[in-house]
């Protein structure tokens, strides 16, 4: 027993220490850095299509970086050592954007623009809008990694972008406040009931989608 909790602090204050160096906060340094280069391009693009389309692809755009407490929360559920190496290797959500586009064909325009960048690669996509999770969640995820120039060279960091429409931003919120309310007790009949609002929104994205390509093909507009 001994032992082992002095394993726990030996773990606890390593993490710490971890969390408090300086190269901790260099890394975190760069993956901000990494998340103004997606963020402008995805400007840039935005910026291009008003000019071509005379449109707006995206509603909003958020980025994030994850706290200190939440990578060491992650690292630890994954059993993996409080190290830079494996915040770099394992963990793909440091840097987060989040785009929020009111079509859900801007999505996929979008998400092929950027991933068609040379100096981007692509290591996963997870398509949770053609295959929805099992609790009704849609969204686009892409892991992009992107190159950073710093001082002594180049380096390539990894991103998390979600790509969402209004309507599954709306739902994606409503579940994520729903998670942290611990003392709903019929869990069964509320799951059941944002499983159905998943559908309805996902018909209602369809719909909307419909009305935008007749409005466009009525103006003579086509992409
Ligand atoms: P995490 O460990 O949470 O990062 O999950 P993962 O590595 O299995 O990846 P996944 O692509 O499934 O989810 C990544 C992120 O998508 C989450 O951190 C949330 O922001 C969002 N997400 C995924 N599933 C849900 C869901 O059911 N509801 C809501 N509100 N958000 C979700
Ligand atoms: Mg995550």
């Amino acid at each position: 027993m001994k032992e082992n909790l002095k394993e726990i602090y030996t773990q606890r204050t390593d993490s710490c220490d971890m969390a408090n160096s300086v190269e901790f906060t260099a890394l975190m340094n760069q993956y901000k850095c990494a998340i103004m280069e997606v963020e402008t391009k995805l400007n840039v693009l935005d910026a291009e299509f008003s000019l071509n389309y005379d449109r707006n692809p995206f509603e909003s755009i958020e980025t994030r970086l994850k706290s200190p407490a939440s990578i060491m929360e992650k690292l630890k559920r994954k059993g993996l050592e409080p190290t830079l190496e494996n915040i770099e290797e394992h963990l793909f959500d440091v840097a987060g954007i989040r785009v929020v586009c009111a079509f859900q064909e801007d999505i996929y325009k979008l998400a092929e623009l950027l991933t068609g960048q040379d100096d981007i690669r692509l290591l996963r996509t997870k398509d949770y809008i053609q295959n929805p999770k099992e609790n009704g969640y849609r969204s686009l995820h892409l892991i992009l990694e992107i190159p950073i120039f710093l001082a002594d060279g180049k380096r390539y960091m990894k991103v998390e972008v979600q790509f969402r429409t209004i309507a599954m931003d709306f739902w994606a919120s409503v579940d994520h406040r729903l998670r942290y309310k611990k003392e709903i007790d019929d869990e069964g009949e509320i799951q059941r009931k944002l499983k159905r609002c998943a559908t309805i929104i996902s018909q209602l994205d369809q719909e909307m989608q419909d009305i935008r390509n007749m409005i466009e093909k009525s103006n003579g507009k086509t992409e």
